[in-house]
């Protein structure tokens, strides 16, 4: 039996500068390097990081021959024109950035993002042939009033209600509103409960439900990683703060190491 691979993807938000870029992604190559050496290529997970745009080249030169990838933390949803501060996704693949986050809580509240227009990003980017990376979560109210199902229903439905059947490429990421940022986590029973959730809505819309992998995000870190990841249907995690360090980042990675594959 293949053993999925799981994926780790580091979340930058709106935290880099030339200096601190390199100095954790140096950190990061060199020890997903040590990583490797230990337990073999085959057992790690995948690694991305999604730096802030203006710093895709510096990050890109310095992941050179490593075999980290490099992601986007939102595109544009047209391919050019008008569109004052947006970048397009001719842009990010200029840049070898080959995966998108789309969706996130932040951009769904500061940036006024709502369904459909999400459903249109991801719509563009798998056209692109990149792999976007879809978030959803409820809020803290949403979940005190019983509405968490309904509210991951929706936004899952919505942002691949325009993908051809049997869309193969597409990676989710479930993220609690009131996890992120506050240091409170889902529980690995509440995560599993929701990853098993999301997977059942894909099963009607793809052969390849099983293999596509749903992330955990919200205050994922070293200490609780393991136990979120060793869930069954948690098949990696979308990191924000950790992922600033590169020992807890690279923590998290061991943590995804593929045991008795
Ligand atoms: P966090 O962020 O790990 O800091 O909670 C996760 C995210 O927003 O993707």
């Amino acid at each position: 039996m293949t053993v999925k691979r799981k994926l780790i993807a580091g979340n930058w938000k709106m935290n880099a500068s030339f200096s601190s870029n390199e100095a954790l992604v140096k950190a990061l190559v060199t020890g997903l390097d040590a990583l490797k050496a230990q337990v073999g290529q085959p057992s790690l997970p995948d690694v991305l990081v999604c730096p802030p745009a203006p710093y895709w080249a510096q990050v890109s030169a310095l992941l050179e021959g490593s075999s980290i990838a490099q992601g986007a933390q939102d595109v544009s949803e047209h391919d050019k024109g008008a569109y004052t501060g947006e970048l397009s996704l001719s842009m990010l693949k200029e840049f070898k950035v080959d995966h998108v986050i789309l969706g996130h809580s932040e951009r769904r509240r500061y940036q006024f993002q709502n369904d459909s227009l999400i459903c249109h990003k991801v719509f563009q980017a798998m056209n692109a042939g990149l792999t976007p990376i879809v978030c959803v979560g409820e809020t803290q109210d949403e979940r005190e009033q019983g509405q968490t199902w309904a509210v991951i229903k929706r936004q899952v439905m919505s942002a691949l209600s325009m993908l051809p059947v049997d869309f193969d490429r597409v990676v989710v990421a479930y993220e609690p509103v009131w996890a992120i940022g506050t240091g409170l986590t889902a529980t690995p029973v509440m995560a599993q409960e929701v990853h098993a959730y999301i997977r059942s809505l894909l099963e009607p819309r793809t052969t390849h439900a099983k293999a596509l992998r749903i992330l955990y995000g919200g205050s994922m870190n070293a200490a609780n990683a393991q136990a979120l990841l060793a869930q069954p249907d948690v098949d990696g995690g979308l990191i924000g703060s950790a992922a600033l360090s590169s020992s807890d980042f690279l923590s998290i990675i061991s943590s995804a190491v593929a045991r008795n594959p």
